[in-house]
């Protein structure tokens, strides 16, 4: 049997032997009462544990600061009828709500505790977690979830379909004002899966976090075919092919130190800017390293990664999405001191281009950034959109448009840094200038063009070679002539659409006064309901 937590409530009867004795005696009796109707069941935490979880409890001493934790309606328990379900009402009904710190930071938080009901979501249990959201909403504050739920608990019917609406329904209303983060450390099956599908950020933990609609039996029934829990949505399912989960790790506490780190990156809401730290100098930082990461052969491969840890504050950065739709990365980092977003193209990964899922990771992470005011570095290093009839009867029309959609609509400063090449359509969704970037920079050695020389002169000169004399000698003369005219970058800056022409090694600097020129952009939206982004 434990007691855990009961001792940190806040505006606990607090026995001081000064009080009269009569005073004393009754605030021990309930104090003592208090804490028998807190005790966790024994049998089900050693369960929890066996599969390798720790308590809600234990979850929450892991990710906020020591002792900060204030918590709400742990005497909550539900008043349902029917199914036997009357005979067991275990106070805080399987979740733990409240409010805490992280790194001196005020967050929202609520834990849901399997040992209870599988952390299944009742009526009561739903209300808890409509009161901190209330609560994180009305301060300005992030509002974190630890999810371990067999989802809408089966015994309250409708009342638990209606709770969760009701999660729902603040989660669409905190879209854009406080930053939310849930962390899924065990099932959440059902209406469970909805709440992580429509935070900011999902972490997921390999081999116990698994999220779906319906489970194994469900699926075997319908259709036939057999799959197991992690088969059907475990991290792994979610971090690399679906997309569900943002961030995937081997073990809670790694997770949820991460939670912490992501915290660390954010604002609290929307009216408040994002974290900065003292600068440390980086605009005047020469870094002769640039030049050596990116290779000058178009087609080369190299890790944009490395890129991204040459221009941060302390080659440190947080990836978001590792696993999944890997030719695009999207990351958090620091420039001199000043959190920012950076979308970057990979050429390790299908030479760099941009197809649906990349698209939809990059406009995803560019829509965030812009609601919370964190500037935008685009590092451009693309050879077009991936060809092909898997893509066009997909819809990458539609799903590149969401790229397209999020960076004309993005208020916050954003930089374009192109390092090798940037082609055709491309080239404009990748934050050009045409679509509002605030500053271009390109490096010299820089290939801006509608397509790559190959291409371009077998269409405009078809006629010419086909009827030269010697076609491949006429090729290369005209392939010369092509490179040197159009596909440099001075011919884009000669014409403003690139601001600068930079020496690799200088990179860090201009972005970061980059950065510093901009720092006070704002630039008011036209007054409408809301846009019609493609979904
Ligand atoms: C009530 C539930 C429950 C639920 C689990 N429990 N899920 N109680 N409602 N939804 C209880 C179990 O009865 C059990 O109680 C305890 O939690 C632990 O569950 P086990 O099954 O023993 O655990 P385990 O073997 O680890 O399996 C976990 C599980 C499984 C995979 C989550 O419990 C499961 O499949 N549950 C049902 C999932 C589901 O279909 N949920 C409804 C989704 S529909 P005891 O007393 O024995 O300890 C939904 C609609 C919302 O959510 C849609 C909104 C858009």
């Amino acid at each position: 049997m434990t007691t855990s937590g009961i001792d940190r409530v806040n505006g606990h009867p607090d026995i001081r032997p000064e009080l009269p004795p009569r005073t004393m005696e009754l605030l021990r009796e309930r104090n003592d009462d208090l804490r028998d109707r807190a005790v966790a069941n024994a049998e089900a935490v050693r369960r929890q544990r066996s599969l390798g979880k720790r308590t809600a409890r234990e979850r929450l001493d892991l990710l906020l600061d020591p002792g900060s934790f204030t918590e709400i309606d742990l005497y909550r328990r539900h008043q349902a009828h029917g199914l036997k379900v009357s005979e067991h009402r275990p106070h805080t009904d399987g979740v733990v709500a409240g409010s805490g710190t992280i790194d001196g930071r005020r967050v929202f938080v609520y834990a849901q505790d399997f040992t209870i009901f599988g952390g299944s979501l009742g009526q009561a249990h739903a209300a808890k977690i409509h009161k901190v959201m209330d609560m994180a909403i009305d301060t300005g504050s992030p509002i974190i979830a630890l999810n371990d739920s067999g989802g809408a608990r089966i015994q309250e019917g409708v009342m638990a379909l209606d709770g969760y609406g009701g999660i729902f329904r603040r989660q669409v209303e905190a879209s854009g004002v406080i930053p939310q983060i849930a962390v899924v450390l065990g099932p959440s099956a059902g209406g469970a899966a909805y709440s992580p599908a429509l935070a900011d950020f999902t972490f997921m933990v390999r081999g116990t976090a698994q999220m779906y609609l319906t489970g194994p039996d469900v699926v075997q029934a319908v259709s036939g075919e057999k799959v197991t829990h992690d088969e059907l949505g475990g991290a792994t399912v979610h971090g690399e092919l679906s997309g569900v989960a943002s961030f995937v790790h081997d073990d809670e506490e790694s997770c949820l130190e991460d939670v912490r780190y992501l915290v660390s990156m954010l604002p609290s809401n929307n009216l408040e800017p994002p974290p900065a730290y003292v600068p440390v100098g980086a605009v005047d930082d020469v870094r002769p390293g640039f030049a050596s990461i990116v290779p000058v052969e178009p087609n080369k491969p190299y890790d944009m990664r490395v890129l991204i840890e040459e221009l941060v504050d302390d080659g440190e950065f947080l990836e978001v999405h590792a696993g999944w739709a890997r030719n695009v990365v999207v990351a958090f980092g620091r420039i001199d001191g000043a959190v920012v977003g950076m979308v970057g193209n990979q050429p390790m990964v299908f030479a760099g281009v941009l197809d649906i899922e990349a698209s939809q990771k990059a406009a995803r992470f560019v829509r965030f950034c812009d609601a919370f005011g964190i500037p935008l570095v685009s590092l451009v290093d693309v050879p077009g959109f991936l060809p092909g009839t898997a893509q066009e009867h997909a819809g990458v029309i539609r799903h590149g448009a969401k790229l397209l959609y999020a960076y004309c609509e993005a208020t916050v400063p954003r930089i374009q840094v192109i390092v090798r090449k940037a082609y055709g359509g491309a080239y404009i969704v990748m934050d050009s200038r045409s679509i509002g970037t605030d500053l271009s920079l390109a490096w010299p050695t820089n290939e801006i063009a509608v397509m790559g020389a190959e291409g371009a002169v077998n269409v405009i000169f078809r006629k010419e070679l086909a009827a030269a004399a010697d076609p491949d000698a006429l090729r290369a003369e005209l392939l010369a002539e092509y490179s040197e005219q159009l596909v440099h970058p001075y011919y884009a800056a000669e014409r403003g659409l690139v601001d600068d022409v930079i020496d690799p090694s200088h990179t860090r600097s201009a972005v970061a006064r980059g950065l510093a020129m901009l720092r006070d952009k704002r630039r008011p939206t036209p007054a409408r309901k809301h846009g019609n982004v493609p979904l």
